[in-house]
Formats: C-alpha cells, structure tokens, sequence
C-alpha cells in the first residue's frame, strides 16, 4: 500500500513536471506564428543581411552627384529616425523593459546599417558611425535586393522584412569590391558614374519597398501595431496603381493631385521629401540645427515643418447636419472624411497621435447648448471626447501604451481611405431660441501632453534637451487644426 502510493505520487510529479517544462520551453507558445530561424538569424529583426566585402556608403558621398536627393532627403524624418529625441525616449525605456535583444527589432527600421554593423542594442548616439546615424539612409533603400514579404511570422511584410545587399565582391578577389545600387530605372550607359554599378527592380517603384518597415509589428506575438501598409493594399489607391511614392514622394501640389484624380506622377515630379504629418520631431531637429549655427538645415526643417501641416490641413473634409425630432432641433451629425490619405486617418501610431473633434453650438443668446472635445487645463483630452485612434492593450487585456505590451488593440476608430465615420451630439435648446450656431474643429497632435512629456524625458543620457535642442521645459504640444467648419440651424423645422 505504501509503495503503491509511493509510485502514484512519483508519477503524478512526473505530469506535472513536464507540463510546466512543456509551458516553460515555448515563450510564444502559439503555432500560428512560426519563425524560420535559418533565415531569420537577426530575429526579432527580419532583415536579412547578404554579406560581401562591399560595405554601407554615407549620405555625404552620394551627395557628390545627387545633390538634389540628398538636399531633399536631409530635411526628412528618415535621415532623423536614430536621432529623433522622441525615438530615443521610447528605444531606452524598451531595451530596460525587455532587454538588448529587443533593440535588433527597434533599429532593423530605425537604422538598419547600424543592426549590421551591430552598434545599435544600447541607446544614445555617442559613438556611433555616419551609416548608423543616418537612420534610413540612401544606402540603406537603395541596398534592398529583394523582399521576403510571404516568409515572415505573420506571412505579411513586417519588422523590416527585405534584404539589404550594397554590393559583390570582386571578381576572383582581385579586384576590389563592386557597389551596387537598386533603383527603379532600366540602367543606362554609364549609370552610377563609375562609383557604383546600377540595377533595376521591381519594387521600388511601389508600395512594396516601403511595407517591410511601414508595417510595425509585435516584436513577439507579430501583432499589427502599425499596419500602414495593408491599409493602403486594401484600398482604391492600390487598386488604381496610386503607389505610397505617388504622394510622399512628390510636393504638396502633385500629392494632392494624385489623390484627387488618382492619376501618377511624372517621372521628373519625384522628390526626396517623404513627408508625412508629424511636423513636431521638423520642428525639434529644427530647434537643434539653429543652435548648431546650421541656418540651411534649419530652413529646410521648416518647410518641412510647413508641409506636413498642409498635407493633414488637406486630409479631411467635414459634413454637419441637424437632425429633428417632432420638428425639434435635437442633434446635429458630424461626418468626417478621409478625402486625401492613402490609407487610414490617421495612420501608423494610431495609439499615440490624437485626432478628435472639437464642437461648440450656442443659440443666438450666446447659451451654449452644446460642447464637446475641449482640452483640459493639464492639456489632456476630456474622457468622453469622440476621437479616431485607437486603444492599445497588453496580453492582461489591460490598456497599455508602449509597443512591446500592447499584443492587441480594444478599440480602432481610424477612418479608411475614402471613407468616413459619423459622430453624433445631442442638443437640448432652451425655451425661445431660434438658432443654433455649431463650430466644429477636427483637431491633430502627435501626442498626449503627459505621453509626450515622458517620452522626452526618458531620453539616454548624451542626449541633453537644453543642450542640443534648446528645451528646458517641454512646451505644451502644438495642435493642427485640419479642418474648421461652422453652420447655423433653424430651432425648430
Ligand atoms: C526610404 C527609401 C529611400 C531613401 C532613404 C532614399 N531613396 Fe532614392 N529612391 C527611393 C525610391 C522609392 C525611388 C523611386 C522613386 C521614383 O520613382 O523616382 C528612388 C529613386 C532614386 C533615384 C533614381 C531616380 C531618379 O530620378 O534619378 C536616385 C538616383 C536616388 N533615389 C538616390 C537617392 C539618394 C542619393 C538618397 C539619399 C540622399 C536616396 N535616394 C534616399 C527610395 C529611397
Ligand atoms: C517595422 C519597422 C519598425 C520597427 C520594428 C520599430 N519602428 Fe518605430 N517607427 C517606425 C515607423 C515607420 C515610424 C513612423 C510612424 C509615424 O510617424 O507615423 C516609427 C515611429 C516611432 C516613434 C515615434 C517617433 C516620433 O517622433 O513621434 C517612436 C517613439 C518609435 N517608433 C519607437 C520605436 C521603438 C522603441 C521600437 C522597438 C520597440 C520601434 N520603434 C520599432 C518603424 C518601426
Ligand atoms: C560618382 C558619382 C556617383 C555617386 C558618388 C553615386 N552615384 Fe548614383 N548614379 C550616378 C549616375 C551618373 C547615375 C545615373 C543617372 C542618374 O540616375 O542620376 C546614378 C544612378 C543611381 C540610381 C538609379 C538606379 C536605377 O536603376 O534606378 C540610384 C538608386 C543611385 N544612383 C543611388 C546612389 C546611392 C545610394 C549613392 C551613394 C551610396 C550613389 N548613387 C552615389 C552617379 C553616382
Ligand atoms: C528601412 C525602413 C524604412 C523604409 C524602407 C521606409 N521607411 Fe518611411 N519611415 C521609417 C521610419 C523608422 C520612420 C520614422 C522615423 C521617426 O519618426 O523617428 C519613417 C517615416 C516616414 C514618413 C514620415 C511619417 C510622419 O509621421 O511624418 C513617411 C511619409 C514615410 N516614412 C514614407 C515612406 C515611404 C513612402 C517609403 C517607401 C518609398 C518608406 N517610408 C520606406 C522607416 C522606413
Ligand atoms: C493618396 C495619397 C497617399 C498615399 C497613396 C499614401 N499616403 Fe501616407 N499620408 C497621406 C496623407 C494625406 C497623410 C497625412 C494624414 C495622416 O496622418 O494620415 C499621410 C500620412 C502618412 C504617415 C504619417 C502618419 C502619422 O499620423 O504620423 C505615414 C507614416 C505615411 N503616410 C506612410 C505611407 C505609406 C507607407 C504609404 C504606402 C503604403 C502611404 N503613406 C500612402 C497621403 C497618402
């Protein structure tokens, strides 16, 4: 009897063993996203590096004859993506969160020569190369020999999923080795100058190039953080061929006319600018390069600063109507459209950037019978503001906020690409009125004063704000106001 027992116990310890070694071996214990490791071997990144004896170019040198890409290109966030403040707030608090193994994933889109030449798993700047500081370089788009879209996790492009090859060796090792430079044009005679050797592809003419790092997704779970991307496959832009290119990579007017009439651009319309919506990290590196002495890099910074406000003052359109009840005035319907983004409004970040309308309605005693949407006193927005982002939250089902504990979202309220969403107020009027007078705002900023302030203060130690960017007390956030619009209604019918 007692050996008996003896025996049950032992083999009920042993299920139990090896259940908890069972659990315990596989972290990311789904078979939905499996990681083919023999050619991911930068994971949690997924670029992948062909090695050869030909290394990363600076900006500077291609410079030298393309002058006016590079003047374009200076002035982008893509030449800021390792140095942005805001950037290196968040990358310090995520590798003391998960530890330097997440930093590969960071910097795979953020500066990818610097995960090749393996600067990047600790925060700051000190000390690291002109192609890691470069953040997305020339070299670094110009380098993507070839795409590994369908073999990820997720089976979609994520997590910086190309392969970055700038040359070849040379041949029998006798000469020296060959750059080679990916573009979208068939080479000509003489292409690259003798410096490099030019070749065609066939993606970088289109969204394809810009999906592996426009696509952000968990470093381990591979959920959709940032899905700019697939929100532009899915829509009449990509049906109608009107590529990410067709609008960031032309000026204001060409962009807006590419939307509009969803027509492409000329060959010669093409610009460097990338610009998108966030003006406040222009700004900043704006604010560094005048105390630099820097007055053109300055100046490119504000225009920009200046563009990226038109381009979200050309996103949306509004649409205000009263609905009665018994001939009463009882709500009014604002509709926002997304008229001019190729992808949803607002896109990318969307648990951070805040875009929300703001509505005032006063009857023609000056009562105000309706408000909406105004930010508070500590520069937070009220709790039942209707806004279109969304809520991030982490495996608990809890909200969270930074992007390695947000593995779902509990909310998505973005607005697709030529469609819209329809907000709804209730007015009650008092007694006599004869009209109702509504101002409606739909307002835009890169972040929540108090998300945006730790942010800034959590950057590595060699950055220093008042130092390099003149900020000793981190002002309160700009906001855009994209569209205004204001309508008088009769009381009553
Ligand atoms: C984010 C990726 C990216 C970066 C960074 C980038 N390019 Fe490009 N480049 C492109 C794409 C996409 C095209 C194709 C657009 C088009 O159709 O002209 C292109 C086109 C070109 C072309 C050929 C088109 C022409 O009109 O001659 C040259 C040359 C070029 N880039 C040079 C540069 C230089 C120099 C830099 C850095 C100063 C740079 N690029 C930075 C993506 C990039
Ligand atoms: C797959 C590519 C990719 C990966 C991986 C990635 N990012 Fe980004 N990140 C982006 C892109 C693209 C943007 C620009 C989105 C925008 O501005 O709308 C961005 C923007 C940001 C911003 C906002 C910057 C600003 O000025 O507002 C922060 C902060 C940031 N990333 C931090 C991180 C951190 C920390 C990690 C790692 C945990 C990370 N990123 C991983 C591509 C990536
Ligand atoms: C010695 C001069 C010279 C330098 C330096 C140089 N290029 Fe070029 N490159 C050329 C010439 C000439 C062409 C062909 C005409 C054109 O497109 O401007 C060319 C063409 C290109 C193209 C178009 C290829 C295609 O098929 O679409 C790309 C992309 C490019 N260069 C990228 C770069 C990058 C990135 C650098 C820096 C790493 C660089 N170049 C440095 C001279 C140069
Ligand atoms: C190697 C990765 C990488 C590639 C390839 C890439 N991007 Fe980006 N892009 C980034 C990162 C990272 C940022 C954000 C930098 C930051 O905010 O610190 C960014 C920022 C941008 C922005 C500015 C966003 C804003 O908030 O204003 C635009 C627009 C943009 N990219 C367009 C493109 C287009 C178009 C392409 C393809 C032609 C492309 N990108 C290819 C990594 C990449
Ligand atoms: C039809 C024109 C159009 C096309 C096509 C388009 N965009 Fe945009 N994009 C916009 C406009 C307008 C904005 C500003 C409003 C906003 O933030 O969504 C924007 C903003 C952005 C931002 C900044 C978002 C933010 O709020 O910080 C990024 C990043 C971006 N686009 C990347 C891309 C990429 C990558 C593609 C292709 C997959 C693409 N865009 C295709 C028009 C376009």
């Amino acid at each position: 009897m007692q050996r008996n027992f003896k025996q049950i116990s032992f083999i009920i310890f042993l299920i139990l063993f090896t259940t908890v070694l069972a659990f315990a071996a596989s972290p990311s214990a789904s078979s939905v996203f499996q990681v083919d490791r023999d050619l991911f071997k930068l994971y949690p990144s997924l670029m992948v590096y062909e090695k050869t004896k030909a290394g990363f170019t600076e900006p500077e040198t291609c410079a030298g004859c393309h002058q006016d890409k590079y003047d374009e290109w200076h002035g982008s966030l893509h030449s800021l993506a390792l140095v942005d403040p805001v950037y290196q707030g968040e990358f310090n608090k995520a590798v003391k969160a998960v530890g330097s193994e997440i930093g590969r994933h960071c910097a795979s889109c953020h500066t990818p020569a610097g995960v090749v030449t393996g600067e990047v798993s600790e925060p700051g700047l000190a000390g690291r190369s002109a192609v890691a500081k470069a953040g997305v370089s020339c070299d670094v788009c110009h380098s993507v020999s070839n795409l590994n879209h369908c073999k990820t996790p997720s089976k979609e492009p994520e997590n910086g999923s190309f392969v970055l090859r700038p040359g070849e060796d040379g041949k029998d090792g006798k000469d020296g080795p060959v750059l080679v430079k990916r573009g979208p044009l068939k080479p000509e005679e003489g292409c690259g100058g003798g410096f490099h050797d030019c070749k065609q592809t066939d993606f970088h003419d289109k969204g394809d190039l810009c999906a592996s790092c426009h696509q952000v997704y968990h470093y381990d779970k591979h959920y959709p953080l940032e899905a700019t991307y697939l929100e532009w496959k899915h829509s009449s832009y990509a049906q109608k061929d009107i590529h990410c290119q067709d609008c960031h990579m032309v000026d204001h007017d060409t962009f807006v006319r590419s939307a509009d009439t969803m027509t492409k651009p000329q060959r010669k319309e093409y610009r460097h600018y990338f610009n998108g919506a966030n003006y406040l990290v222009y700004y900043l590196a704006s604010q560094a390069a005048q105390k630099n002495g820097d007055k053109d890099q300055a100046k490119r910074l504000m225009n920009q600063y200046a563009m990226a406000v038109k381009r979200l003052q050309k996103a949306a359109e509004l649409e205000i109507a009263p609905i009665y009840r018994g001939e009463v005035l009882a709500e009014v319907k604002v509709r926002v459209k997304n008229i001019r983004a190729g992808h949803n409004l607002p896109t990318s970040l969307t648990n951070v950037r805040q875009m929300w309308l703001e509505i005032i309605a006063k009857d023609e005693n000056g009562n105000v019978v309706l408000s909406s949407g105004a930010i508070g006193a500590d520069g937070s927005l009220p709790t039942d503001v209707r806004k279109f982002s969304s809520d991030g939250m982490g495996s608990d089902m809890h909200f969270a906020i930074d992007p390695w504990v947000v593995t779902a979202f509990s909310s998505h309220e973005t607005i697709p690409p030529k469609g819209y969403k329809d907000a709804y107020y209730g007015i009650a009027v008092p007694k006599g009125s004869k009209q109702v007078t509504v101002e409606v705002k739909l307002r835009y900023r890169q972040a929540d004063q108090h998300v945006a302030e730790k942010l800034l203060k959590a950057v590595p130690k060699d950055i220093d704000l008042a130092r390099d960017y003149g900020v000793i007390k981190i002002p309160t956030l700009p906001i855009v106001d994209m569209v205004s619009m204001k309508s008088v209604f009769a009381v009553k019918k």
